[in-house]
Protein backbone atom coordinates (compact mmCIF):
# COMPACT_ATOMS: atom_id res chain seq x y z
CA UNK A 1 0.00 0.00 0.00
CA UNK A 2 1.13 3.69 -0.39
CA UNK A 3 2.98 5.53 2.02
CA UNK A 4 1.76 8.56 2.90
CA UNK A 5 4.43 9.46 5.46
CA UNK A 6 6.90 8.20 7.24
CA UNK A 7 9.59 9.64 10.09
CA UNK A 8 13.08 8.67 8.73
CA UNK A 9 16.96 10.34 10.03
CA UNK A 10 16.53 12.67 7.12
CA UNK A 11 13.29 13.63 7.87
CA UNK A 12 9.46 13.24 7.58
CA UNK A 13 8.86 12.15 3.56
CA UNK A 14 5.36 12.70 2.38
CA UNK A 15 3.99 11.57 -0.92
CA UNK A 16 3.23 15.22 -2.52
CA UNK A 17 -0.57 14.71 -2.59
CA UNK A 18 -0.93 18.03 -5.10
CA UNK A 19 1.38 16.13 -7.94
CA UNK A 20 -0.92 12.77 -7.76
CA UNK A 21 -2.24 11.01 -9.90
CA UNK A 22 0.01 11.77 -12.63
CA UNK A 23 3.56 12.10 -10.60
CA UNK A 24 4.54 9.87 -7.91
CA UNK A 25 6.88 12.19 -5.91
CA UNK A 26 8.58 12.22 -2.70
CA UNK A 27 9.53 15.33 -0.54
CA UNK A 28 11.65 15.40 2.65
CA UNK A 29 10.65 18.12 5.27
CA UNK A 30 13.85 18.32 6.89
CA UNK A 31 12.77 20.74 9.80
CA UNK A 32 9.46 21.67 11.02
CA UNK A 33 8.56 24.23 9.16
CA UNK A 34 9.03 22.41 6.07
CA UNK A 35 6.41 19.94 7.45
CA UNK A 36 3.64 23.60 8.61
CA UNK A 37 4.32 24.09 4.97
CA UNK A 38 3.68 20.58 3.41
CA UNK A 39 0.59 20.41 5.59
CA UNK A 40 -0.76 24.24 4.71
CA UNK A 41 0.24 23.45 0.86
CA UNK A 42 -1.65 20.30 0.67
CA UNK A 43 1.23 18.22 0.34
CA UNK A 44 -0.36 16.45 3.15
CA UNK A 45 -3.78 16.37 3.81
CA UNK A 46 -7.00 14.71 5.32
CA UNK A 47 -7.51 14.88 9.11
CA UNK A 48 -6.00 12.01 10.53
CA UNK A 49 -2.64 12.34 7.88
CA UNK A 50 -2.25 15.78 8.86
CA UNK A 51 -2.79 15.15 13.22
CA UNK A 52 0.43 12.11 12.50
CA UNK A 53 2.28 14.84 9.86
CA UNK A 54 2.06 17.87 12.69
CA UNK A 55 3.59 15.12 15.37
CA UNK A 56 6.21 14.36 13.54
CA UNK A 57 7.23 17.99 12.84
CA UNK A 58 7.03 18.59 15.86
CA UNK A 59 9.10 15.53 16.81
CA UNK A 60 11.34 16.62 14.03
CA UNK A 61 12.17 20.17 15.44
CA UNK A 62 12.55 19.13 19.08
CA UNK A 63 15.09 16.66 18.01
CA UNK A 64 16.93 19.94 16.21
CA UNK A 65 17.00 22.38 18.94
CA UNK A 66 20.55 22.70 20.54
CA UNK A 67 19.62 24.45 23.35
CA UNK A 68 20.39 22.86 26.82
CA UNK A 69 18.37 25.11 29.14
CA UNK A 70 15.07 23.27 29.98
CA UNK A 71 12.99 26.80 30.17
CA UNK A 72 14.36 27.51 26.76
CA UNK A 73 13.32 24.36 25.47
CA UNK A 74 10.38 24.83 26.65
CA UNK A 75 9.63 28.17 25.05
CA UNK A 76 11.08 26.35 21.48
CA UNK A 77 8.76 23.62 22.14
CA UNK A 78 5.60 25.76 22.61
CA UNK A 79 6.62 27.86 19.40
CA UNK A 80 7.11 24.53 17.27
CA UNK A 81 3.11 23.60 18.46
CA UNK A 82 2.12 26.84 17.76
CA UNK A 83 3.23 27.53 14.37
CA UNK A 84 1.36 23.56 13.71
CA UNK A 85 -1.35 24.99 14.88
CA UNK A 86 -1.58 27.83 12.99
CA UNK A 87 -1.55 25.38 9.87
CA UNK A 88 -4.93 24.60 9.03
CA UNK A 89 -8.14 25.29 11.06
CA UNK A 90 -10.69 22.56 10.99
CA UNK A 91 -9.91 18.57 11.25
CA UNK A 92 -9.59 18.44 15.12
CA UNK A 93 -7.25 15.79 14.39
CA UNK A 94 -4.37 18.67 13.87
CA UNK A 95 -4.64 20.03 17.77
CA UNK A 96 -5.58 16.46 19.60
CA UNK A 97 -2.15 15.62 17.96
CA UNK A 98 -0.58 18.90 19.05
CA UNK A 99 -2.22 18.52 22.86
CA UNK A 100 -0.99 14.60 22.82
CA UNK A 101 2.57 15.94 22.26
CA UNK A 102 2.61 18.69 24.74
CA UNK A 103 0.97 15.56 27.45
CA UNK A 104 4.06 13.67 26.32
CA UNK A 105 6.49 16.90 27.06
CA UNK A 106 5.18 17.45 30.48
CA UNK A 107 5.30 13.84 31.43
CA UNK A 108 8.94 14.04 29.99
CA UNK A 109 10.18 17.05 31.91
CA UNK A 110 12.00 15.58 34.52
CA UNK A 111 13.57 13.50 31.78
CA UNK A 112 17.33 14.70 30.47
CA UNK A 113 16.58 16.96 27.16
CA UNK A 114 18.12 13.89 24.71
CA UNK A 115 16.00 11.56 26.58
CA UNK A 116 12.66 14.21 26.21
CA UNK A 117 14.05 14.49 22.84
CA UNK A 118 13.49 10.23 22.26
CA UNK A 119 10.52 10.29 24.32
CA UNK A 120 9.12 12.89 21.46
CA UNK A 121 10.17 11.25 18.44
CA UNK A 122 8.94 7.43 19.81
CA UNK A 123 5.05 8.79 20.51
CA UNK A 124 4.96 10.98 16.95
CA UNK A 125 6.06 7.32 15.37
CA UNK A 126 3.74 5.59 18.33
CA UNK A 127 0.30 7.90 16.60
CA UNK A 128 1.57 6.61 13.61
CA UNK A 129 1.12 2.90 13.65
CA UNK A 130 -1.99 3.45 16.48
CA UNK A 131 -3.53 5.40 13.06
CA UNK A 132 -3.27 1.82 11.02
CA UNK A 133 -4.63 -0.14 13.62
CA UNK A 134 -7.38 2.49 14.40
CA UNK A 135 -8.51 2.29 10.86
CA UNK A 136 -7.88 -1.75 10.42
CA UNK A 137 -9.93 -1.94 13.41
CA UNK A 138 -12.67 0.88 11.77
CA UNK A 139 -12.48 -1.34 8.72
CA UNK A 140 -13.55 -4.65 10.58
CA UNK A 141 -16.31 -2.62 12.24
CA UNK A 142 -17.48 -1.01 9.47
CA UNK A 143 -17.17 -3.73 7.28
CA UNK A 144 -20.91 -5.71 7.74
CA UNK A 145 -22.58 -2.43 7.30
CA UNK A 146 -21.98 -2.32 3.84
CA UNK A 147 -24.13 -4.00 1.10
CA UNK A 148 -23.30 -7.60 -0.09
CA UNK A 149 -22.68 -6.16 -3.58
CA UNK A 150 -23.29 -2.79 -5.55
CA UNK A 151 -22.57 0.85 -5.92
CA UNK A 152 -20.80 2.44 -2.51
CA UNK A 153 -20.44 6.12 -2.77
CA UNK A 154 -17.67 8.20 -1.58
CA UNK A 155 -16.93 11.99 -1.01
CA UNK A 156 -13.44 13.62 -0.99
CA UNK A 157 -10.34 11.30 -0.25
CA UNK A 158 -10.74 9.38 3.13
CA UNK A 159 -8.31 6.89 2.23
CA UNK A 160 -4.83 5.59 2.83
CA UNK A 161 -3.80 8.94 1.32
CA UNK A 162 -5.58 10.57 4.46
CA UNK A 163 -4.35 8.64 6.96
CA UNK A 164 -1.23 6.72 8.00
CA UNK A 165 -2.67 4.00 6.18
CA UNK A 166 -5.30 1.73 4.76
CA UNK A 167 -7.95 4.61 5.11
CA UNK A 168 -11.30 5.16 7.00
CA UNK A 169 -13.99 5.51 4.85
CA UNK A 170 -11.94 3.84 2.30
CA UNK A 171 -10.56 1.54 5.21
CA UNK A 172 -13.86 0.39 5.64
CA UNK A 173 -14.66 -0.29 1.66
CA UNK A 174 -11.25 -2.59 1.72
CA UNK A 175 -12.51 -4.29 4.95
CA UNK A 176 -15.99 -5.14 3.17
CA UNK A 177 -13.70 -6.04 -0.13
CA UNK A 178 -11.52 -8.30 1.64
CA UNK A 179 -14.64 -9.84 3.28
CA UNK A 180 -15.76 -10.89 -0.12
CA UNK A 181 -18.53 -7.93 -0.42
CA UNK A 182 -18.21 -7.17 -4.32
CA UNK A 183 -18.47 -3.66 -4.27
CA UNK A 184 -18.41 -1.08 -7.01
CA UNK A 185 -17.34 2.20 -5.91
CA UNK A 186 -18.53 5.65 -7.11
CA UNK A 187 -15.88 8.51 -6.18
CA UNK A 188 -17.34 12.02 -6.51
CA UNK A 189 -14.78 14.50 -7.91
CA UNK A 190 -15.01 16.84 -5.03
CA UNK A 191 -14.60 20.20 -6.48
CA UNK A 192 -12.73 22.51 -5.87
CA UNK A 193 -9.24 20.37 -4.93
CA UNK A 194 -10.73 17.11 -6.88
CA UNK A 195 -9.03 14.88 -3.93
CA UNK A 196 -11.63 12.11 -5.47
CA UNK A 197 -10.73 12.25 -8.89
CA UNK A 198 -7.27 12.65 -8.11
CA UNK A 199 -6.57 10.48 -5.05
CA UNK A 200 -9.66 8.47 -4.10
CA UNK A 201 -9.73 6.96 -8.29
CA UNK A 202 -5.66 6.56 -8.06
CA UNK A 203 -5.40 4.72 -4.67
CA UNK A 204 -8.34 2.74 -5.38
CA UNK A 205 -7.81 1.49 -9.09
CA UNK A 206 -4.48 0.80 -7.13
CA UNK A 207 -5.57 -1.32 -5.06
CA UNK A 208 -7.72 -3.44 -8.10
CA UNK A 209 -11.26 -2.11 -6.36
CA UNK A 210 -13.78 -1.72 -8.88
CA UNK A 211 -14.61 2.47 -9.43
CA UNK A 212 -16.66 5.24 -10.78
CA UNK A 213 -15.59 8.32 -11.24
CA UNK A 214 -18.47 10.98 -11.59
CA UNK A 215 -18.56 14.67 -11.31
CA UNK A 216 -20.24 16.05 -7.45
CA UNK A 217 -23.21 17.18 -9.55
CA UNK A 218 -23.92 13.55 -10.83
CA UNK A 219 -24.69 11.75 -7.79
CA UNK A 220 -28.47 12.51 -7.57
CA UNK A 221 -28.85 11.09 -10.56
CA UNK A 222 -26.92 8.34 -9.77
CA UNK A 223 -28.33 7.47 -6.35
CA UNK A 224 -32.23 8.26 -8.34
CA UNK A 225 -30.99 5.21 -10.76
CA UNK A 226 -30.64 2.66 -7.75
CA UNK A 227 -27.09 2.16 -8.26
CA UNK A 228 -25.75 3.63 -4.43
CA UNK A 229 -26.61 0.74 -1.59
CA UNK A 230 -24.64 3.15 1.26
CA UNK A 231 -22.69 6.45 0.94
CA UNK A 232 -19.62 6.89 3.38
CA UNK A 233 -17.16 9.44 3.66
CA UNK A 234 -14.44 10.39 6.44
CA UNK A 235 -14.91 13.60 9.10
CA UNK A 236 -12.78 16.20 9.58
CA UNK A 237 -14.29 16.65 13.03
CA UNK A 238 -17.14 15.38 15.03
CA UNK A 239 -19.08 17.44 17.25
CA UNK A 240 -20.59 16.03 20.86
CA UNK A 241 -24.33 15.91 19.22
CA UNK A 242 -22.75 14.35 16.29
CA UNK A 243 -22.58 16.93 13.99
CA UNK A 244 -19.80 16.29 11.18
CA UNK A 245 -17.26 18.96 9.31
CA UNK A 246 -15.98 17.06 6.26
CA UNK A 247 -15.22 18.36 2.74
CA UNK A 248 -17.28 21.02 1.22
CA UNK A 249 -20.14 18.87 -0.87
CA UNK A 250 -20.72 16.10 2.06
CA UNK A 251 -24.07 17.91 3.45
CA UNK A 252 -25.35 17.78 -0.07
CA UNK A 253 -24.79 14.07 -0.48
CA UNK A 254 -25.73 13.52 2.95
CA UNK A 255 -28.95 15.18 1.68
CA UNK A 256 -29.08 13.30 -1.54
CA UNK A 257 -29.10 9.81 0.71
CA UNK A 258 -31.92 10.99 3.07
CA UNK A 259 -33.90 11.91 -0.29
CA UNK A 260 -33.34 8.72 -2.05
CA UNK A 261 -33.38 6.04 1.33
CA UNK A 262 -29.48 5.56 1.35
CA UNK A 263 -27.85 5.12 5.03
CA UNK A 264 -25.27 7.98 5.24
CA UNK A 265 -22.30 6.31 6.86
CA UNK A 266 -18.93 8.65 8.82
CA UNK A 267 -16.19 6.28 9.19
CA UNK A 268 -13.50 8.37 11.41
CA UNK A 269 -11.12 7.59 14.34
CA UNK A 270 -11.88 8.27 18.13
CA UNK A 271 -9.37 11.42 17.83
CA UNK A 272 -11.43 12.90 15.23
CA UNK A 273 -14.54 13.29 18.17
CA UNK A 274 -14.57 16.45 19.91
CA UNK A 275 -16.96 16.49 22.36
CA UNK A 276 -15.99 20.03 23.56
CA UNK A 277 -17.18 21.54 20.65
CA UNK A 278 -20.56 20.49 21.33
CA UNK A 279 -22.92 21.01 17.63
CA UNK A 280 -21.09 21.63 14.03
CA UNK A 281 -22.04 25.42 14.22
CA UNK A 282 -19.19 26.08 16.63
CA UNK A 283 -16.76 24.22 14.39
CA UNK A 284 -13.94 26.44 12.44
CA UNK A 285 -14.42 26.13 8.85
CA UNK A 286 -11.16 26.89 6.69
CA UNK A 287 -12.06 29.36 3.55
CA UNK A 288 -9.03 28.68 0.78
CA UNK A 289 -7.76 30.80 -2.03
CA UNK A 290 -10.29 31.85 -4.69
CA UNK A 291 -8.22 30.76 -7.02
CA UNK A 292 -8.92 27.07 -6.24
CA UNK A 293 -12.68 27.88 -7.84
CA UNK A 294 -11.81 30.44 -10.86
CA UNK A 295 -8.53 27.91 -11.69
CA UNK A 296 -9.07 24.59 -12.91
CA UNK A 297 -5.49 22.87 -13.20
CA UNK A 298 -3.64 25.90 -13.59
CA UNK A 299 -6.26 27.55 -16.31
CA UNK A 300 -8.65 30.54 -15.48
CA UNK A 301 -12.07 29.37 -15.77
CA UNK A 302 -13.89 32.38 -14.52
CA UNK A 303 -14.15 35.90 -15.28
CA UNK A 304 -11.44 38.03 -13.50
CA UNK A 305 -12.91 39.62 -10.67
CA UNK A 306 -15.62 37.60 -9.90
CA UNK A 307 -16.40 37.22 -5.99
CA UNK A 308 -15.71 34.17 -4.93
CA UNK A 309 -16.64 32.17 -1.86
CA UNK A 310 -14.30 28.81 -1.03
CA UNK A 311 -15.10 26.92 2.56
CA UNK A 312 -13.16 23.77 2.58
CA UNK A 313 -15.50 21.96 4.91
CA UNK A 314 -18.84 22.00 5.57
CA UNK A 315 -21.62 20.66 8.26
CA UNK A 316 -23.80 17.17 8.06
CA UNK A 317 -26.32 17.74 10.72
CA UNK A 318 -26.53 14.53 12.71
CA UNK A 319 -29.84 13.92 11.95
CA UNK A 320 -28.33 12.44 7.95
CA UNK A 321 -25.88 10.51 9.65
CA UNK A 322 -26.89 6.75 10.12
CA UNK A 323 -24.06 5.51 11.78
CA UNK A 324 -20.31 6.71 13.05
CA UNK A 325 -17.83 4.11 12.64
CA UNK A 326 -14.94 4.06 14.66
CA UNK A 327 -12.13 1.80 16.15
CA UNK A 328 -14.17 1.80 19.34
CA UNK A 329 -17.34 0.84 18.24
CA UNK A 330 -20.32 2.06 16.08
CA UNK A 331 -22.20 5.00 17.19
CA UNK A 332 -25.90 5.34 16.06
CA UNK A 333 -28.38 8.39 17.47
CA UNK A 334 -28.36 10.08 19.99
CA UNK A 335 -24.91 10.46 19.10
CA UNK A 336 -24.77 12.51 21.94
CA UNK A 337 -24.97 9.28 24.53
CA UNK A 338 -23.41 6.63 22.09
CA UNK A 339 -20.21 8.86 21.31
CA UNK A 340 -19.57 9.52 25.23
CA UNK A 341 -20.24 5.65 25.58
CA UNK A 342 -17.25 5.06 23.25
CA UNK A 343 -15.11 7.38 25.82
CA UNK A 344 -15.79 5.08 28.41
CA UNK A 345 -16.91 7.37 30.64
O1 LIG B 1 -8.93 19.39 2.66
P1 LIG B 1 -8.58 17.95 2.91
O2 LIG B 1 -8.20 17.21 1.69
O3 LIG B 1 -7.59 17.81 4.04
O4 LIG B 1 -9.97 17.34 3.42
C1 LIG B 1 -10.02 15.98 3.69
C2 LIG B 1 -11.37 15.51 4.07
O5 LIG B 1 -12.32 16.26 4.13
C3 LIG B 1 -11.48 14.07 4.47
O6 LIG B 1 -12.71 13.54 4.10
C4 LIG B 1 -11.32 13.97 6.00
O7 LIG B 1 -10.17 14.64 6.41
C5 LIG B 1 -11.28 12.58 6.46
S1 LIG B 1 -9.82 11.77 5.97
C6 LIG B 1 -9.76 10.24 6.64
Amino acid sequence: MVKTLEWTDEGVVFIDQTKLPTEEVYVTCQNYEEVAEAIRTMIVRGAPAIGVAAAMGIALGVRDLKTHNLSEFRRSFGEICRVMGATRPTAVNLFWAIRRMQAKFEALSSSSLTAAKQGLIDEAQRMYTEDIAANEAMGRNGAVLMPASGGVLTHCNAGALATAGYGTALGVIRAAVESGKKLHVFADETRPFLQGARLTAWELMKDGIPTTLISDNMAGYIMAQGKIGAVIVGADRIAANGDTANKIGTYSVAILAKEHGIPFYVAAPFSTVDLETPNGSKIPIEQRASTEVTHLAGKQIAPTGVNVENPAFDVTPAKYIAAIITERGVARAPFAESLLKLTGD
